[in-house]
């Protein structure tokens, strides 16, 4: 074996004990957006999963479709907007996502439609960091919308934005240098999602588009308080119970969840 094949083998071994840990017990539904060349897709159909992966580019889903023409299970692989995956009404196990979401101009809602992909008891599994320190909102390539995330997102704000959708969720990092080929100083991570039988969260589920995430929680019972605020950015912020232990503050000028905070049980 030449030294660049062990090294890929020893990239490939280490996400592929990841997934093991990530991904529920096979034959499991996993979709895989903006899937590349399949990497991950190719490692979860090996360990005998039912693939589907989704790429905008129609170069990347034909590299990734000779790839996994070999595998076991058969995997499918689609051209289309990972933000609004050509999936129709399928669902499926695992929503898998791997250095994309920085890349999209509404992440939140982006986020929204992958949870609605999933069949309970769900996971979502975004694989992210933050490469760059650029602050302010600017386009992928020229005349493209803005990306609010450029230079990627912290574990911490992707969490935020997660936590309305999912029951539960984890952040591991992921520093260990067999995984990148290299030795890594920024922020790398995965951010793991469940879904909970059934939903406590109905508000998740509406329909509007963009969702109105702070509307919606509002009309639930779950809103605890509001206040206003001195700052003018924010002018005033929703509260709204996300747990027993968790309150959700949203921003009501972008209607985006902002941060959250611990509460006791009765949400003081
Ligand atoms: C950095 S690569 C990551 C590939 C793969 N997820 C991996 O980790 O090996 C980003 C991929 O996302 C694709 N992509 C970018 N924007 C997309 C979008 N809106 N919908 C679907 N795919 C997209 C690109 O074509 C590219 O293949």
């Amino acid at each position: 074996m030449t030294l660049t094949a062990e090294r890929d083998a020893t990239v490939r071994a280490a996400w592929a004990r990841l997934l093991r840990d990530w991904l529920p017990p096979p034959p499991g539904d996993v979709l895989d957006l903006g899937c590349g060349t399949s990497s991950l897709a190719l490692l979860a159909a090996e360990a005998g999963h039912r693939v589907v992966g989704v790429d905008l580019s129609p170069r990347m889903v034909e590299l990734a479709g000779a790839k996994l023409a070999k595998t076991p299970v058969p995997a499918t692989v689609l051209v289309g907007d990972a933000a609004d995956p050509p999936v129709g009404d399928q669902t499926f196990d695992v929503v898998l996502v791997r250095h994309l979401i920085w890349t999209l101009p509404d992440p939140y809602v982006a986020l929204r439609r992958w949870v609605s992909l999933l069949r309970r008891p769900g996971r979502i599994v975004l694989v992210e960091g933050r490469w760059g320190d650029a602050a302010d909102p600017m386009p992928y390539v020229d005349g493209a919308e803005l990306m609010p995330w450029p230079g990627g997102v912290t574990a911490d704000r992707l969490s935020v934005a997660l936590a309305p959708m999912v029951a539960s969720r984890r952040v591991e990092p992921l520093p260990d240098p067999a995984l990148w080929d290299r030795p890594v100083q920024d922020e790398r991570y995965a951010l793991i999602g469940h879904l909970s039988r059934p939903d406590p969260y109905p508000w998740t589920q509406s329909d509007s588009h963009p969702p109105r995430l702070a509307s919606q929680a509002r009309l639930s019972r779950k809103v605890l308080s509001t206040e206003e605020t001195s700052n003018p950015a924010t002018i005033g912020v929703l509260k709204v119970r996300l747990r027993a232990s968790e309150v959700l503050i949203f921003d009501r000028v972008t209607d985006r969840p902002a941060a959250i905070e611990p509460c006791d049980k009765d949400g003081d």
